[in-house]
């Protein structure tokens, strides 16, 4: 493995834990986890821990280019990094360390099947596995080795979502009845644009496919935030037929770019979400939940959060024979945060440090992990079949 160089802590310094990150050269693997997360957390002094220790990051990058790594090792001062998966599994050998993985959702298992078998604690982007039986495989083994494990829910985790959380805790919808959420944007097919977007995730033989990237997203918000999927019906269709790449190459795009699900929450909540990389967006976030009770109703975005109780609700008249004049948007209270918003996924990330070296609790695991994409899959075979799913219990 390259060491740039071997600087010994200074004495009184804090607590170091090594981290193996692999797939820091993509999107969310450089952006959201070791730019806004790890190294984030180390300039702002560490995670704190109990009894008023701190601990600092120390990551080993990981990943197939030699040329990318060195260039993102040098940019911030990161002193390990390897092409060598093996060689970086051997610095968190028997719980030294953390295994983090951020690559493409195909090359997942094989990767965290590694870390576990050697023992290291083991954090993952969804979807945990490309399928539901390589995803509950995963979290059994990790079980059975004893090491900690979870898995990235970012969503949870955002401003927008915290406030409506806290807006159920509070009681504030009365009986919920429904939640609708609206997600998505135009993403460039490539020809005259760039994509905003990794091509392979229009593939279906590369694992892409928006049901099998954002359903084990609405698996957890729905049953983190509103109770256990019962059942699911979805379409789950391909619009735009071909597209074109990286290296603008037209391509079949094979995979699934938009999907239309119902599901059926226990405890009678109807769920209705669209998700799709083919529309163009008329909202006020890229991800909005519209939440309605019997008491009140609210509307969660990534950020905001807006709530109009019973006591408040104006009475709509229908009448298109008249020019609106009624500006519904702004008859809606903003929902307030208790807390800092920062990052989704540096808050989850501390969350994980923490229970990885102090016991503290953490749901987000592999465990959980498999179910989003078991739902993810019945969704599919829904869509294929033409029929309404029902999903086990958790
Ligand atoms: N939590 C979220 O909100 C969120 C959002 C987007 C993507 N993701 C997940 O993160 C993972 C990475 O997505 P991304 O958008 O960063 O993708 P990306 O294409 O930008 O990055 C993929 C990474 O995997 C590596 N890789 C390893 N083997 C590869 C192979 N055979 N082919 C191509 N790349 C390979 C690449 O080098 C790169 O580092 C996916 O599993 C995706 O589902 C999560």
């Amino acid at each position: 493995m390259r060491r740039d160089s071997d600087t010994p802590q200074p004495a009184g310094s804090s607590d170091v834990i090594r981290i193996v990150m692999n797939g820091v050269t993509g999107r969310m693997g450089y952006n959201q986890h070791l730019v806004r997360s790890v190294l984030a957390i180390n300039d702002a002094g560490g995670v704190p821990l109990s009894g008023g220790r701190t601990v600092r990051l120390e990551p080993v990058l990981v990943g197939r280019s030699e040329a990318r790594l060195r260039d993102i090792a040098e940019r911030h001062g990161v002193k390990d990094w390897t092409t060598s998966l093996e060689d970086a599994l051997e610095t968190v050998r028997d719980g030294a360390g953390i295994y983090f993985d951020a690559q493409v959702t195909s090359a997942r298992y094989p990767a965290v099947r590694k870390a576990i078998d050697a023992g290291a604690h083991v954090y993952a982007e969804k979807p945990s596995a490309a399928s539901s039986a390589e995803a509950a495989g995963l979290a059994a083994l990790a079980d059975a080795a004893g090491i900690r494990h979870g898995v990235v829910q970012d969503k949870l985790f955002l401003p927008g979502i915290r406030k409506l959380r806290a807006l159920i805790d509070g009681g504030f919808f009365g009986r919920i009845l429904s939640v609708r959420g609206e997600f998505g944007y135009w993403v460039f097919e490539g020809d005259w644009r760039a994509p905003q977007r990794p091509s392979w995730n229009y593939r279906s033989a590369d694992g892409g496919g928006i049901t099998a990237d954002m359903f084990p997203h609405w698996t957890y918000v729905l049953e983190g935030l509103f109770g256990p999927v019962e059942t699911v019906i979805a379409r789950s269709v391909t619009h735009i037929p071909h597209r074109w790449d990286e290296r603008g190459a037209r391509y079949d795009a094979t995979a699934d770019d938009a999907a239309y699900a119902i599901f059926d929450l226990a405890g009678g909540v109807i769920a209705q979400l669209n998700s799709s990389w083919c529309v163009r967006v008329h909202r006020g976030e890229l991800l909005e939940f519209q939440v309605d009770g019997t008491e009140g109703s609210a509307v969660a975005g990534l950020r905001d959060c807006v709530a109009q109780h019973r006591g408040v609700s104006p009475r709509p008249v229908w009448n298109p024979d008249i020019p609106n004049e009624t500006l519904f948007q702004a008859q809606w209270q903003p929902a307030p945060l208790d807390g800092e918003p920062g990052n989704a996924f540096r808050l989850q990330w501390e969350m994980f440090i923490r229970h990885v070296l102090d016991g503290a609790p953490f749901p987000h695991d592999l465990q959980a992990g498999a179910r989003g994409v078991l739902v993810a899959e019945l969704a599919l075979r829904s869509s294929a079949e033409g029929r309404r799913l029902e999903v086990p219990a958790p």
